[in-house]
């Protein structure tokens, strides 16, 4: 392999590699997402409705232990559906599909508060709140995001985590998620075992790089962290208002 290419190409291929790791990766959430809903929550929810039907058809005519055990299979069912149902949003929420990137990032700051009782501010300029993201990147922004937040959660013991959204020159727009944290040495990052993960920031910068976009990573020890991305205009769409 080491004559084939240089070391510069080979740095170029490992980047693109990157890049398209973390896009086989999406595309499998959506599908086991999707998965999810069409498949596994489509027979259990036929499976309630048999089974609701045999036990409301035959109310009076079940055997008293019987029917409780069929009340009993029917809760665990609904059980079930509802969590084959949240399973499948955390892999990939439909909302982002559905109303885009914004309520997604509700949808998001809302499970933090809820699950992990840490509180998660999303602060939009008013003039980004129309802003659409193109398609093909959306859903790469959302997993950024969420890899930022999840970051902030796991290691910085901070009492709240911001997501700013606001407008930068030349149209471009500016993701920020922000913590007051603990913060890193950021060269400590060059001595991470990669074999223990290491990657999300690292995977982060190469999918804005290659996006056309900037990437930065500001922080110090006991200083906080503030990861922010700059998305170039031809990504976003402004919607009308009417
Ligand atoms: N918000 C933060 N506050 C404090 N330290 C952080 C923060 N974000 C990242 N770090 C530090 O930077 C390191 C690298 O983060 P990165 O997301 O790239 O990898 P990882 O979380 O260790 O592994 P992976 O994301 O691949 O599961 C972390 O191990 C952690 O030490
Ligand atoms: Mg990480």
């Amino acid at each position: 392999m080491n004559s084939l290419l240089t070391a510069e190409e080979y740095q170029t291929r490992l980047r693109a590699l990157s890049v398209r790791l973390a896009d086989v990766r999406e595309i499998e959430r959506r599908k086991l997402s999707k998965d999810l809903h069409d498949h596994v929550g489509h027979e259990l929810g036929l499976a309630r409705i048999k089974l609701s039907s045999i036990i409301r058809g035959n109310e009076f005519e079940l055997p008293e232990e019987l029917k409780e055990n069929l009340l009993n299979i029917e809760d665990h069912l609904k059980q079930a559906i509802r969590q084959s149902r949240s399973l499948g949003y955390e892999y990939y929420p439909q909302v982002l599909d559905d109303a885009g990137l914004i309520p997604a990032l509700e949808w998001l700051a809302k499970q933090y508060t809820e699950r992990q009782q840490i509180q998660i501010q999303l602060l939009v300029d008013v003039s980004c709140e129309q802003v659409r993201f193109a398609p093909a990147l959306r859903s790469r922004l959302f997993t950024a995001v969420r890899e930022c937040v999840y970051n902030a959660w796991k290691y910085a013991d901070s009492e709240e985590i911001r997501i700013r959204i606001r407008p930068r020159e030349h149209q471009k727009i500016e993701i920020k998620v922000e913590d007051d944290g603990r913060g890193f040495d950021i060269r400590s990052l060059d001595h991470l075992d990669r074999k223990q993960g290491g990657f999300g920031l690292f995977s982060i910068q190469e999918m804005i790089e290659h996006q056309g976009g900037n990437f930065k990573c500001d922080t110090s020890p006991g200083k906080g962290t503030r990861i922010i991305m700059i998305i170039p205009p031809e990504h976003l769409e402004h919607q009308e208002t009417t």
